[in-house]
C-alpha cells in the first residue's frame, strides 16, 4: 500500500475514534483545533487522491444539498411493534405469562428506555455502514442512507478490532434532543413555519429531508437497542448490547438486568422519575426476555414479539379550575381562545393559561364555566387541555360558548372554510391586526426598525400617527417626541432605523407585508420568480403556483391580498416612500460599509443563517465575496466543516478566520 493510502486510513480511524469518543461517549481526548485540522488534511488528501474515496469516511457527513427522492427498499427481517401498556400489573402479568410458557426454566429481563423519536434499521457489512432504512409500514421502508450518515453518533466505520461480525442489522431510534428541538422550533416561529408538536415529529421530519445539509445543520442523534444476524457474538440481548457499544454505537447506559417482578418495578419506579434528566425524549420503557434461545421459543404474535412488553409512562397530568377564557386576536385576524387557570405547577414550570387553539377543540372537551381542567404535558412541552373532571362540576354551569364578535372591534367573526378557525374580518380597521402587522413589518428579518416593540406599536397606533405600515414612512422626531416616554434620543433611533429600511432587499419587504401564509423563505421565492412588485401583483394563482414551493393555497392567499384596494394603496405609498420595489440582481444594497474593501471567503455549513444569507449580508455591509483564498482576502468566514484545501491556504497565507457569531457581532457593533 503506498504511504498516501496509509495516511488517509491512520487520519480517517483517528477521526473515528475521536467521534466516538466525542459523541458516544461524551468525552473527547481530541482539542477541537486538532480535529479540524486532521479532519482538513484528510478532505485534502482524498480530494488530491480519487482513487480513495470511500463513502464511510469521516468526511462524508456533511451532507449535500442534491434533491433527491428516496428509494423504497423492503426489510431483511420485519421491523415489528411492541404491545403496549399503561399500567404495572400488566407488566406483571406479562412475567407471570413468560413463567408460565418457559415451564420451570429461569429467565432474566432486560430493562431499557422506550425512546421517543423515530425507529431506524441499520446493515453494516464488513464493519462499514451499508444502507440505512425508515421503519416504513414495517416490510419496506425509505432508504435515507445519505441523512443518517450525517448523524455523528453512528457510526460510518466500527472501531477497529472489536471482533464484529462481517454482516448484520441494528436498530435504533432516530432522536431530535430537547435541546435542538426547542432552537429549532425558535426558529421556525420566527420565520412563521409550522412548529414541531415534539422532538419526535421532529426527527421524522428532518430524516425525511431531501436535502441532507439541512439535515446535518439539525443535529440527530441516536441509540441503538437491537442487534440482529446470524452469526452473533452472544447468545443474550444484554451481552450483544454491551458488544455494540465495543463496536462504536450508542448504546443507553439505562440498561439493566432484571431477576424478578420487585426489579422490575424498582426499575419503573426510578425511571418514572429520572428520565425528565435525560437529553432526549422517552414515553416509556422497554421489557425483554434476555435469552435470544428463550426469544425464540416464545415467538411471535402477527403483530408484536411475545418476548417483549412496552410499558408507557403516563404524561404529567394535574387538575385546575378554569378561571376564564379569553380571546386573542393575532396579525393575521384568526381568534384564538385560551384558558386562563388558577395557577399550577407541572414538570417544573408554573402553568396559568394554555391555549384552547379553536372552537372545535372548547365544544368536543365541552368545557363548561368554573371547570376542572386535566392539563397535561407530554411529549409536547406547551400544556395542553385533555378532559374535564365531570365530578366536580359546578351544577347548571354554562358550556363555554365561542364568541360571535371581534372581542377588540366588534365585528361579526367569520369561519375560515375548511378550517376550525374564526377570523375577524375587519383587517384594516381592527387594532390589533393593524399594531400586529406594524410588529412584523419592523421584525429583524422584516425591515429591521429598531424600538419598535408591542407597547411603541399600539403607542403609535392609538395616537393615531399609524393606522398602517407605510404611516411609518410620515413619522417625524417631533411627532415621536410627543409620544409619553419618548426623548429626542429614542425618537430618533427610531426615525434612523426608518431610513434604513429602504435599503433593506425587495424579498425581505414582500414577507414584511405580511400577506398570510407567506413566511420568509417563501417570500424569497415569491421575490426572486416575480423581480418586482408590480409582476407579483398581475401573477395569477397558475403562474404563482408554478413557482418552486409555491402551493395553490398560498398562491390564491398572494391574489386576494393584492385584490384588496387598501393593499394596493399601501404598495403604492411604500412604493413612494422610497422602500425597494424590485430585486437587485447582485443584491448590493448598501445596508453599511462596515466591510467596505474587503473581500471574504465564506466556507462550510452555518447555523444561523444560510450561506446564501452570508453572501448577501456581506454585500449589502460593502464587501466582496469571493471563493479562492488568495493573499488578497481579508478573511474567511468559517462554518462547521470548512473546506480542507482553504483552512490550510489560509493558515499557510496568515489569513484570519473568523465564525459566525464574531462575524454577526462585526456587523452589529458597526450599526449602533
Ligand atoms: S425493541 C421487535 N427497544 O418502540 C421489537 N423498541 O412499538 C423491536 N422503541 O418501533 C423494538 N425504544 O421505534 C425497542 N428500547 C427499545 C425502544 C424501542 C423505542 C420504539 C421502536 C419501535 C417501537 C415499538
Amino acid at each position: 500500500m503506498d504511504s498516501v493510502k496509509l495516511l488517509i486510513d491512520e487520519l480517517r480511524q483517528e477521526l473515528n475514534e475521536n467521534n466516538y469518543k466525542y459523541y458516544v461517549l461524551n468525552a473527547p481526548t481530541m482539542s477541537d483545533k486538532e480535529f479540524d485540522e486532521k479532519m482538513a488534511m484528510l478532505e485534502r488528501l482524498e480530494k488530491e487522491n480519487p482513487q480513495y474515496f470511500d463513502p464511510c469516511s469521516p468526511t462524508q457527513r456533511v451532507g449535500s444539498d442534491i434533491t433527491k427522492s428516496f428509494k423504497q427498499v423492503v426489510h431483511e427481517r420485519p421491523m415489528l411493534s411492541l404491545s403496549n401498556t399503561y399500567s404495572v400489573d400488566e407488566v406483571t402479568e406479562f412475567i407471570n405469562r413468560i413463567k408460565n410458557m418457559l415451564g420451570d426454566e429461569q429467565f432474566q429481563i432486560v430493562g431499557e428506555m422506550k425512546f421517543d423519536g423515530t425507529s431506524i434499521s441499520i446493515i453494516y457489512e464488513n464493519g462499514r455502514m451499508l444502507k440505512a432504512i425508515t421503519r416504513g409500514d414495517g416490510v419496506q421502508g425509505d432508504d435515507v442512507t445519505d441523512n443518517v450518515k450525517t448523524i455523528r453518533s453512528i457510526p460510518l466505520q466500527l472501531r477497529e478490532g472489536s471482533g464484529y461480525p462481517a454482516r448484520f442489522e441494528v436498530r435504533g431510534e432516530i432522536l431530535m434532543p430537547w435541546t435542538v428541538f426547542e432552537a429549532l422550533n425558535k426558529e421556525r416561529e420566527y420565520n412563521e413555519e409550522p412548529l414541531f408538536a415534539n422532538p419526535r415529529n421532529a426527527a421524522a421530519g428532518t430524516l425525511k429531508l431531501q436535502n441532507s445539509a439541512e439535515v446535518a445543520r439539525r443535529k440527530l442523534d441516536a441509540y441503538l437497542y437491537y442487534l440482529l444476524g446470524d452469526n452473533l457474538p452472544y447468545d443474550n440481548h444484554y451481552d450483544n448490547l454491551m458488544a455494540m457499544k465495543q463496536w462504536g454505537f450508542k448504546v443507553s447506559n439505562a440498561i439493566k438486568l432484571l431477576n424478578n417482578i420487585q426489579e422490575v418495578e424498582q426499575f419503573i419506579s426510578y425511571w418514572d422519575i429520572e428520565r425528565k434528566h435525560l437529553p432526549v425524549a422517552t414515553d416509556g420503557l422497554v421489557f425483554k426476555i434476555n435469552s435470544l434461545r428463550q426469544q425464540l421459543n416464545l415467538g411471535y404474535t402477527a403483530k408484536n414479539p411475545r418476548w417483549a412488553i412496552a410499558y408507557k409512562f403516563q404524561a404529567e397530568r394535574e387538575c385546575t379550575k378554569l378561571q376564564s377564557v379569553s380571546f386573542e386576536v393575532g396579525r393575521s385576524g384568526v381568534i384564538t381562545p385560551v384558558a386562563n387557570l388558577e395557577p399550577v405547577l407541572l414538570s417544573g414550570t408554573i402553568v396559568k393559561r394554555a391555549s384552547l387553539h379553536n372552537e372545535d377543540i372548547i365544544r368536543n372537551l365541552d368545557i363548561h364555566d368554573g371547570d376542572m381542567l386535566y392539563v397535561e404535558k407530554g411529549g409536547e412541552i406547551i400544556p395542553k387541555i385533555v378532559g374535564v373532571n365531570l365530578e366536580a362540576r359546578i351544577k347548571g354551569s354554562n358550556p363555554i360558548t365561542f364568541i360571535t364578535h371581534c372581542p377588540a372591534c366588534g365585528s361579526l367573526l367569520q369561519r375560515v372554510e375548511g378550517e376550525a378557525a374564526w377570523v375577524c374580518p375587519n383587517k384594516y380597521h381592527c387594532p390589533p391586526q393593524i399594531t400586529g402587522r406594524i410588529e412584523h413589518f419592523v421584525g429583524r428579518h422584516a425591515m429591521n426598525i429598531d424600538g419598535i416593540g408591542e407597547e411603541v406599536a399600539e403607542q403609535l397606533y392609538n395616537s393615531g400617527f399609524v393606522k398602517d405600515v407605510a404611516d411609518l414612512y410620515e413619522l417625524t422626531v417631533e411627532k415621536l417626541m410627543l409620544l409619553e416616554r419618548f426623548g429626542l434620543k429614542s425618537a430618533q433611533r427610531i426615525i434612523n432605523g426608518i431610513n434604513d429600511s429602504k435599503n433593506v432587499p425587495f424579498e425581505r419587504v414582500v414577507f414584511a407585508l405580511s400577506i398570510p401564509y407567506v413566511g420568509e423563505t417563501v417570500a424569497k421565492k415569491l421575490a426572486y420568480a416575480s423581480k418586482d412588485i408590480d409582476n407579483m401583483m398581475q401573477m395569477t394563482t397558475e403562474q404563482l403556483s408554478a413557482i418552486d414551493e409555491i402551493g395553490e393555497k398560498i398562491a390564491q392567499s398572494v391574489v386576494d391580498f393584492f385584490a384588496i384596494t387598501e393593499n394596493q394603496e399601501i404598495v403604492e405609498r411604500l412604493r413612494n416612500a422610497g422602500i425597494q420595489m424590485h430585486i437587485n440582481e447582485n443584491t448590493a444594497i448598501t445596508k453599511s460599509v462596515i466591510l467596505s474593501g474587503k473581500t471574504i471567503v465564506i466556507s462550510g455549513v452555518f447555523n444561523l443563517h444560510s450561506r446564501d444569507e452570508y453572501k448577501q449580508l456581506i454585500e449589502a455591509n460593502g464587501g466582496k465575496n469571493s471563493s479562492s483564498i488568495s493573499s488578497k482576502t481579508t478573511f474567511v468566514l468559517a462554518g462547521e466543516n470548512m473546506g480542507p484545501a482553504k483552512l490550510e491556504k489560509a493558515h499557510k497565507l496568515g489569513i484570519k478566520i473568523i465564525n459566525e457569531q464574531e462575524f454577526l457581532s462585526m456587523l452589529n457593533q458597526d450599526e449602533q
